[in-house]
């Protein structure tokens, strides 16, 4: 039943809402920044790349909306620590928290370091799990709070080989995001997860294992996109319009949830 007391507006306007996005400087992470403070929320962009930080701030704000950046490295306990206090203090509270920063080096089981394997953990796994822990603390205070985890269809499925790292962590980031919304739900705080295919972003663009040839890379992107029903690589506003749901009042009944936003490549 259609509750005609709230308008679709309503439900999607973040107005006075404060919004941490990692990694929201580029890419998804920037699409999500955008629809974020277009519906409304003063967006702080935590993000280790100073230059696309001022870029992309100046951007939202040129759009005249909200946007802020902290510089961190999201894998850094005492530097998430410090992103959450200096949130607090400046803007007073944090209702919308959206774990996005990831990073995705295609590396053969045969050719992969101890090191690589940690480094996509802390940078993709452990930052939720430093997030969440200090984020949901100020939520619970407030009476609840929103909180979106980015994975990836890689959570479900494997998409290729030499991402054995990466699938693991985002394996984690879905299992733990299940967990905490379970623990988390009596506090009012929801956790939800977006579980994004092949998208257009510099990152994905410019992920090519050493020693691949042009007409390899060529055959293999391909090959990839016969693999998408709906024939294209999505934009990171594909995922930002879906990650705006979760954030809105739109998701009211919704935690513990993973929506997958793929182009139907998992049907493959
Ligand atoms: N692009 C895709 O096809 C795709 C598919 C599935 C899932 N994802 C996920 O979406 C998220 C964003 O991917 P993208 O393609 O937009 O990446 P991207 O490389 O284009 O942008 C990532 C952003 O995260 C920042 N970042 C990286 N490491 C960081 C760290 N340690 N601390 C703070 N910031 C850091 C980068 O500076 C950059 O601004 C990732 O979690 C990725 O796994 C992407």
């Amino acid at each position: 039943m259609v509750n005609k007391k709230v308008t679709v507006s309503k439900l999607l306007n973040l107005d006075d809402k404060v919004a941490i996005i990692t990694g929201g400087a580029m890419g998804i992470g920037l699409g999500i920044a955008k629809r974020l403070a277009e519906a409304g929320a003063h967006v702080i962009i935590g993000d280790l790349n100073n230059e696309a930080c001022d870029q992309a701030v100046s951007e939202i704000n040129k759009m005249g909306l909200k946007a802020s950046s902290y510089i961190l490295d999201v894998s850094n306990e005492e530097q998430v620590k410090s992103m959450v206090e200096h949130t607090k203090n400046e803007y007073g509270k944090i209702d919308i928290l959206v774990n996005n920063a990831g990073i995705y080096p295609q590396i053969p089981l045969a050719n992969m370091s101890f090191d690589d394997f940690k480094k996509v953990l802390g940078v993709n796994l452990n930052s939720v799990f430093l997030t969440i822990k200090y984020t949901s603390e100020i939520m619970k205070t407030q009476g609840g709070g929103k909180i979106i985890n980015i994975s990836s269809i890689d959570a479900l499925h494997p998409s290729m080989v030499g991402l054995a790292h990466y699938d693991a962590s985002k394996h984690g980031v879905w299992g733990f995001t299940k967990n905490v919304a379970l623990e988390l739900s009596k506090y009012g705080i929801t956790v939800n997860a977006v579980a994004p295919g092949g998208i257009n972003t510099p990152g994905a663009m410019s992920n090519t294992p050493s020693g691949i040839s042009k007409e390899q890379l060529e055959d293999a992107s391909k090959a990839f996109m016969a693999r998408i029903p709906m024939q294209r690589f999505g934009e990171p506003d594909d995922i930002a319009k879906v990650v705006l749901f979760l954030a809105s009042d739109m998701s009211s009944y919704m935690t513990g949830s993973q929506i997958v936003v793929d182009g139907g490549a998992l049907l493959n």
